[in-house]
């Protein structure tokens, strides 16, 4: 694997010296600065529903990201709406791990087109994300979404690093295809488990950068209720559970004495587990995503089970990852949607025929997952001194990933603060509160759950605006342009 991936980059190398031969003067109409011919095929020209005149151009399809075992990432690329040419690159990830950004981050949360309630068609989001930037949506790692490889023992050996390595040659691989966007501006962004992918991607990214051939103009990262420290992270969702009324004092007390997150085996002791099973139980009841909405309860959508899924690995100590959203119902429309075959044929994913099966979150990836960094405070303590632009965001209703976890998490790293805990505000309420650290920006969004886009669109949208602008959250006194 290190062998063949070293080859991998040497080959890019190689091709990157050819990049300026793809670009072309000759281009059809719409590439009016001549370049990105080779894209033109990824053009979607008929997605099914889409309103006709959005405005901007959108791209989807494959990349192959190692030729040698057949593995191909599905991507799906929206031009910013306005002056795409002077605006920043971003990719957005989610996380699982096995969970599509094409099914959750554009679909549901931050790109133009939302899945209808009905499964049948989208509508436009007034809120999308490419308002302000061009939104790059990834499914990573293969096996999650339309993304495969042609060698099935590729799946046993998914991980942390495994994916960043792939999303890695994904960029370089994709940058070919766009060489307009070659020099571009970059984030990266996402939510939840991508709270371990981006950091990891980010630091693949700053030291590959030593390379010139290589170089990603990585500006920094931006993070919705990441996972980050699975010892902080596990305290967090038990402290907010019990001071947000979801189990007892008694419960509690017994997590408490019992549990040593910062254990290797944390789960050996009976008694802790027995308590932490009583939290997981409660909250296989509502929706731990946001504890406030109704979960899913229509049966006739064809949802395996009504109630939250929550699946756990007691013998890891990575998260249990919990099915649900603001509305569960969501996912299924998702599936209904991108299965059908004039989208996959409009999506360059199939012929239209010969279909893929697309589920927006693939629990054998989960369940089969072989490494994750228990922490990636030690990416964010080298990356903030290269000084990458680093805004860590919490939905607190979110009881997953809670603000409590991030909040610990924050601890741990032990920055200095600038600027104190303070209300941001949106359309002149207080959307939130946020606090400055040397290198780090750390905000909530009041009354979001997990997903914070799909309960805050326009806030978030405002909110993301700031941090490509690269002030602070908006303040009261500052004319909303949003
Ligand atoms: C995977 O195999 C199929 C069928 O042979 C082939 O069409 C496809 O190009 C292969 N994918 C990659 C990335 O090599
Ligand atoms: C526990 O974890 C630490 C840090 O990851 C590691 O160095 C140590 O070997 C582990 N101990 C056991 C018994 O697995
Ligand atoms: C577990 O709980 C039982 C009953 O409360 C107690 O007798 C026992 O000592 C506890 N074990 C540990 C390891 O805390
Ligand atoms: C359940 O879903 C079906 C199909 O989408 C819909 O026709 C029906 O009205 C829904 N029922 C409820 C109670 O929401
Ligand atoms: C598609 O995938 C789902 C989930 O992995 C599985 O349950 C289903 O049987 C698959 N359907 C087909 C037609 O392969």
């Amino acid at each position: 694997m290190t062998m063949s991936s070293v080859t991998g980059v040497l080959l890019l190398s190689v091709l990157f010296v050819l990049e300026p031969v793809s670009g072309s003067r000759h281009g059809p109409w719409w590439h009016s600065t001549g370049q990105d011919l080779l894209a033109s095929q990824d053009l979607v020209t008929d997605l099914p529903g889409q309103p006709a005149d959005v405005g901007f151009r959108h791209y989807a399809g494959y990349v192959t990201v190692n030729e040698k075992n057949g593995r191909a990432l599905f991507y799906w690329f929206y031009e910013a709406s306005v002056r795409p040419d002077e605006k920043p690159l971003v990719l957005w990830l989610n996380g699982g791990p096995g969970c599509s950004s094409v099914g959750y981050g554009a679909t549901q949360e931050i790109g133009p087109f939302i899945v209808d309630t009905d499964g049948r068609g989208i509508k436009l989001n007034p809120y999308s994300w490419n308002k302000e930037a061009n939104m790059l949506f990834l499914e990573s790692p293969v096996g999650v979404g339309f993304s495969y490889s042609n060698t099935t023992t590729d799946y046993k050996i998914l991980g942390d690093d495994f994916t960043a390595k792939d999303t890695f040659a994904f960029l370089h691989e994709w940058f070919l295809k766009f060489p307009s966007y070659r020099r571009r501006s970059f984030y990266i962004a996402g939510e939840s488990y991508a709270g371990k992918y981006v950091p990891e991607l980010a630091e693949l990214i700053y030291d590959m950068n030593k390379d010139p051939h290589l170089y990603i103009d990585l500006k920094g990262f931006l993070l919705g209720n990441p996972e980050t420290s699975d010892a902080d992270d596990w305290r967090g969702l038990v402290d907010y559970a019990w001071s947000h009324a979801v189990v007892s004092d008694e419960t509690h007390k017994i997590i408490k004495e019992t549990c040593d997150f910062d254990s290797n085996n944390t789960w050996s002791n009976d008694n802790c587990s027995q308590a932490v099973d009583e939290v997981l139980k409660q909250y296989r009841e509502i929706d731990i995503y946001s504890l406030y909405t109704s979960v899913c309860k229509n049966i006739s959508t064809g949802s395996d089970d009504n109630s939250v899924q929550v699946m756990f690995k007691p013998m890891s100590k990575m998260m249990p990852r919990i099915m649900g959203g603001y509305d569960p119902c969501l996912d299924k429309y998702a599936e209904n949607f991108y299965n059908r075959p004039d989208v996959q044929k409009a999506l360059h994913v199939s012929d239209g025929h010969i279909l893929k099966n697309w589920s927006i979150c693939n629990n054998d990836i989960f369940i089969g997952w072989s490494d994750s960094k228990p922490s990636v405070l030690p990416i964010y303590k080298k990356l903030i001194g290269a000084g990458l632009r680093i805004w860590v965001y919490s939905g607190d209703t979110d009881g997953r990933v809670p603000v409590l976890s991030t909040r610990y998490s924050l601890i741990s790293l032990g920055l200095p603060i600038t600027r104190a805990w303070r209300p941001w505000y949106h359309e002149k309420e207080v959307s939130g509160w946020f606090q400055e650290y040397k290198g780090l920006t750390f905000a909530t969004f009041r009354g979001a759950g997990h997903a914070v886009p799909v309960f805050k669109p326009s806030n978030s949208l405002s909110f993301f605006a700031s941090f490509l602008a690269g002030g602070s959250p908006p303040s009261g006194q500052q004319v909303d342009n949003n």
